[in-house]
């Protein structure tokens, strides 16, 4: 394992870093939840709203995340720390381990669901079982208190075992092989769905607006399920860019990103939706439990499903680890590098106060039934207050903090690898004399000042002011 700058672990290859940092944004959000929000919001409006949020604000924040880290070589907290000591700045490294257990709480939720699936997929549980059949299975399983409880204690610890082996090893390791293999079985499964008879509703659903459905709170669903699904607001990715090379184009790795993850989510609901409407399901009706509800259906309508099937959860559940181990790294790099915990130990804390607030999460619709606020239960609040409110937050001051209050070359640097470039022409022309390298090296840098433009344009304006309004307008503070 290569040790980055200053002796901390660091990616060792530029693939590895891409497949990390992809690692973390395609998850459960792009499988799990798009679809089933998608459904509560309205369908294809809801979509084009969530793309724009991608492109516009996402993209850029995840770029202020990386410029952040790579350049300070801290966890989130550290990072404000560093660059602006004897300020405030640090707290949104606070808010953003807040975000992080608020999410292990109920994404360790899901993750045990899927894992409980790996089971049932595995005993061959649905085999025969009708449409209505698996709701019912799955909704008692849901309902049932222990067993999604067991799941989910087994997924936590799961990731603190990848957690400890090492920083960067198992992650690096995992992701690379295994996500092209989630992506060709939903290229199956989208295949199957929509060949299902009954389906081409669904793909109307999911592809043509209709705009009369967007209301304040849909519009916030759609920044935070952008937010949520890119993996940004909360400072994972600061604490993955604080091991990145010096080397690594950091724009170009958050567009790879952040197009690989928006893909992967219309994918997932292309397999979903048709298969919903062939079944003559409402879209609004699934809630979380949807795909749990909907893909069990499709397998045992397709050659190999049983194969399908168990590849599919065990597939689900590593990307949900590889999300779920950027999101513990969060709080296990606070502790140990700001607190001064041995990783081991800092680890065992995260996993037990992880364990702890999920459990509420988990029991939502057992034990603590009809506990929550108006229609939310416990398992909603957390999702809710994470995804729609945390992480835009933390987005927001991100993008504050690299327009307005960094130095504005040192974001510069981070964007154009300029440091580095430098030195390297400073070095070809030393020994070469080589005068191409100027020529190179002005054309090079041309292109990185027009990216460099157009981001602090949007850091310093477009996003602060969109996602404010965003907000204020969910709350009911200003109508537009
Ligand atoms: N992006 C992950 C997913 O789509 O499943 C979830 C996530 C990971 C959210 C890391 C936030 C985060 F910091």
């Amino acid at each position: 394992m290569a040790l980055g700058s200053e002796g901390r672990d660091g990616f060792t290859t530029r693939f590895g870093i891409v497949c990390a940092a992809a690692g973390s944004a395609i998850g459960l959000g792009n499988i799990w939840r798009f679809p089933y929000v998608v459904g509560e919001s309205g369908g294809g409006a809801f979509l084009l709203i969530y793309l724009a949020f991608v492109l516009m604000l996402g993209i850029p924040v995840m770029l202020s995340e990386f410029v952040i880290g790579r350049s300070a070589k801290r966890n989130a907290f550290g990072a404000f720390k560093k660059i602006a000591p004897a300020t405030w700045w640090p707290l949104v490294g606070v808010i953003g381990i807040v975000a992080a257990f608020v999410i292990l709480a109920f994404y360790s939720t899901i993750a045990g669901w899927t894992l409980h699936y790996v089971y049932l997929s595995v005993i061959n549980g649905f085999k025969g079982a009708s449409a209505l059949d698996v709701t019912r299975i799955f909704e008692s399983f849901q309902t049932s208190g222990a067993m999604p409880l067991f799941w989910q204690m087994i997924f936590i610890m799961l990731t603190a075992v990848i957690i400890l082996s090492g920083v960067r090893k198992g992650i690096e390791k995992y992701s690379k092989v295994l996500m092209p293999f989630l992506v060709l079985l939903l290229i199956a499964l989208s295949i199957r769905a929509v060949t299902l008879p009954g389906s081409v509703a669904g793909l109307h659903f999911l592809f043509n607006p209709d705009f009369s459905k967007i209301t304040a709170p849909v519009i916030l669903g759609a920044l935070g399920q952008a937010f949520f699904s890119l993996s940004i607001g909360m400072g994972a990715l600061i604490t993955y860019a604080s091991y990145f090379p010096d080397k690594t184009n950091l724009s170009s790795t958050s567009f790879q990103v952040s197009i690989a993850d928006v893909l992967i989510a219309i994918l997932a609901g292309v397999a979903i939706f048709p298969a919903m409407f062939a079944l003559g399901m409402q879209p609004e009706e699934g809630g979380p439990g949807l795909i749990f509800m909907v893909l069990p259906n499709v397998f045992q309508h397709m050659p190999g499903g049983y194969i399908v099937s168990v590849a599919f959860f065990v597939l689900l559940a590593i990307a949900a680890l590889t999300s779920s181990i950027s999101i513990m790294e969060v709080v296990v790099a606070f502790l140990s590098e700001e607190l001064k915990i041995a990783r081991k130990s800092a680890t065992l804390i995260t996993v037990i106060a992880a364990a702890f607030v999920g459990m509420f999460s988990t029991l939502s619709w057992s034990t603590f039934k009809g506990t929550g606020i108006g229609d939310y239960n416990i398992f909603d609040l957390l999702d809710f207050t994470a995804s729609n409110v945390l992480l835009p937050l933390g987005g927001l001051l991100i993008v504050i903090f690299v327009g307005w209050y960094m130095k504005q070359q040192t974001v510069k640097d981070e964007l154009t690898n300029m440091g580095l470039l430098r030195m390297v022409v400073f070095m070809i022309g030393w020994y070469t004399k080589d005068d191409r390298t100027e020529e190179d090296r002005a054309k090079f840098t041309a292109l990185r000042i027009r990216v460099y433009s157009v981001f602090m344009f949007i850091v310093r304006f477009i996003a602060p002011i969109a996602i404010a309004i965003i907000f204020l307008n969910a709350i009911g503070l200003i109508r537009i």
